[in-house]
């Protein structure tokens, strides 16, 4: 959930440093900090902005560094709290990503054996622990203080005056870059891109050794071998390209995604996926699991399962799975994660793996832990996502979504070659709603008044009203909820009038005669209705207070279209009511704590 980076080579390391964790800050924001050794190792941290940090750091000197920016987790975001963290004699730097779940005592034991501690931090046992098993040799202490810690952690840590930097990872992501004579240890490409595209992924138990020169990881105490990856996108792919914030830009970027995504997958000769074993399991079926938006795809995931597929489904939140759900041996989990790092998705693949699943990760990270440990990984193409809100990587998984059932079908040849053909169609369908975006954003202007708002879908845009809530909430910070628009009189509609606007997603399916009608019932309660509603459809123009038309799709596919009006509704509005679109407050994009 923090951003963690290293750099070793011939350069100085503090604008290094501060380039890759300003790429970082997706991760979380509330401090950050760097240290930089030579003889002796100077820190310069606070509870700011990376931006902050460029201006008010002093000039640190040396061509070794380690940095940080942070989500707070242990102790609330301060100056003492931020990383990095020292060991008592100051000549030992961490920073960590991760949590450290023994702390409380490993804390009170160091204590009692002399440590003394600044922060309130779990991560700052690690320095005092490496340094109580600090011989003269920084990898064995390592290892020691490693073997004492129950926890998840990416950690690199750099000695004064030791010509290297010492990384290791436990459920936390990291990758090394190579450069000429030069090394960086980030825990995501994006914070590389600009020095190097030639990376290793370190894998979970890894402890990687890197000097200017040389990388050597080791995994129970044994040399491995880790292959170099190249990886095919660009900075370019990273940054804003002239857009305002990198969230309307990821937006704008979903005709593409789309595209990319699904001409891989249609000229492979093989299904991405075999399902033909789902059908033969008497056992249950499928289960979907996910968290935040992907968990929306995983709910969209199951209507797209029941129409084309006609078997039985289940989708989950992981975090609750992990707590009472259960599955049977044999049955197919597709596990939905556009980052392949949330804490609560991997402990539900691993429990999942125990109970004798088959498990299939749909991730746009490529390397992620979470494709490590399904037993088959499917990627979206995406490309890099840096704005917290994730918009491009949840279409990207409906698409994976849409082929895999499309493949597997059970339906009439006709109607499998018509939805093929639309399924085609979506990119430019997608351009439509994007040029609409005027008309966007003045719906957000006016919604951009209110403090409460609700969402209401039913059938398959049933989650799509839940997305749209979402997104609202976390970027604008209005308060916001999805519901099932059935759902509406059993409790929300006590709090309808004329100061709670209702967002109304209308479908031509069955759904529409329904919709329609909560419509009435909710403009006789004076609250103002803004329809989305589909060209043509003429059936709430009288009713509505506003309407955003979106192309005509077939309904399977007007999640894709009714979801991209309402990312372009959050946006304007979070950007209305001046909000920091990129970065909302206390969210991080990869939610590497449970
Ligand atoms: C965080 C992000 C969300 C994301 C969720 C699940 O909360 O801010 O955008 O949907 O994690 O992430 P995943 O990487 O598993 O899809």
């Amino acid at each position: 959930m923090c951003g963690i980076v290293g750099y070793i080579g011939d350069k100085q390391a503090q604008p290094v440093l501060l380039d890759c964790l300003s790429l970082l800050e997706y991760r979380g924001y509330d401090s950050c900090g760097i240290a930089v050794s030579s003889r002796s190792i100077e820190v310069y941290k606070d509870a700011i902005r990376v931006a902050a940090l460029k201006k008010a750091a002093p000039k640190l000197s040396g061509k070794i560094g380690i940095g940080h920016t942070r989500w707070a987790t242990h102790g609330a975001p301060s100056q003492l709290n931020a990383h990095p963290h020292l060991d008592c004699t100051g000549r030992i730097a961490v920073v960590h990503n991760g949590i450290i779940n023994n702390y409380q005592q490993l804390r009170e034991q160091l204590i009692g054996e002399g440590h003394s501690f600044t922060s309130e931090t779990d991560t700052e046992v690690i320095p005092h622990l490496i340094e109580k098993h600090y011989q003269g040799d920084i990898i064995k202490a390592v290892e020691a203080a490693l073997a004492e810690i129950d926890g998840s952690y990416a950690i690199i840590v750099m000695v004064a005056g030791e010509p290297r930097l010492v990384a290791a990872r436990k459920d936390s992501p990291m990758v090394i870059g190579i450069g000429d004579r030069e090394k960086f240890i980030a825990s995501d490409v994006p914070a590389i891109l600009n020095f190097t595209n030639r990376v290793i992924y370190l894998e979970d138990g890894d402890i990687g050794v890197i000097t200017a020169d040389s990388v050597k990881v080791k995994q129970h105490q044994a040399e491995v071998t880790r292959t170099e990856n190249k990886i095919s996108w660009t900075i370019e792919d990273a940054q804003k390209s002239g857009y305002e914030h990198f969230m309307l830009k990821e937006i704008h970027e979903q005709p593409r995604v789309i595209r990319d995504t699904l001409a891989g997958w249609m000229s492979a000769p093989e299904p991405i996926l075999d399902l033909e074993a789902v059908r033969d399991n008497g056992a249950e079926a499928m289960l979907m699991l996910a968290c935040g938006t992907s968990y929306h795809a995983a709910l969209v995931g199951k209507y797209i399962v029941q129409e084309l597929l006609k078997i039985p489904v289940r989708a989950e939140l992981a975090s609750e799975f992990n707590y009472y759900g259960q599955a049977l041996a044999g049955t197919m989990a597709i596990v939905l994660t556009q980052s392949g790092e949330t804490a609560d998705t991997l402990r539900a693949m691993k429990r999942l793996k125990e109970a004798g699943c088959r498990v299939v990760a749909i991730t746009n990270v490529v390397g992620s832990t979470a494709s490590r440990i399904a037993d088959q990984t499917i990627y979206t193409r995406a490309g890099p996502e840096i704005s917290v809100a994730a918009t491009k990587s949840f279409i990207a998984q409906l698409m994976a979504l849409y082929w895999i059932m499309l493949s597997y079908a059970k339906i009439d040849a006709s109607r499998l070659s018509s939805l093929t053909a639309e399924l085609r169609q979506l990119p430019s369908k997608v351009q439509e709603v994007l040029d609409n975006q005027d008309r966007i954003a003045e719906c957000a202007k006016y919604l951009a008044g209110f403090k409460d708002v609700f969402f209401m879908g039913r059938g398959i845009n049933y989650p799509v009203a839940l997305e749209g809530a979402l997104k609202l909430k976390e970027i604008s910070y209005l308060h916001a909820e999805g519901y099932a628009a059935g759902e509406l009189k059993h409790g929300p509609f006590a709090l309808l009038g004329s100061k709670t606007p209702v967002v109304a997603i209308v479908a031509q399916d069955n759904t529409h005669e329904p919709i329609v009608t909560s419509i009435k019932e909710i403009k006789a309660r004076h609250s103002p209705v803004l329809a989305v509603v589909p060209e043509g459809d003429d059936s709430v123009e009288e009713l509505a207070d506003s309407v955003i038309v979106v192309p005509q799709v077939e309904p399977l596919f007007s999640p894709v279209v009714n979801t991209v009006a309402l990312q372009l509704l959050a946006y304007y509005t979070a950007l209305q009511r001046g909000c920091p679109i990129d970065f909302p407050r206390n969210l991080a994009k990869s939610v590497t704590v449970e």
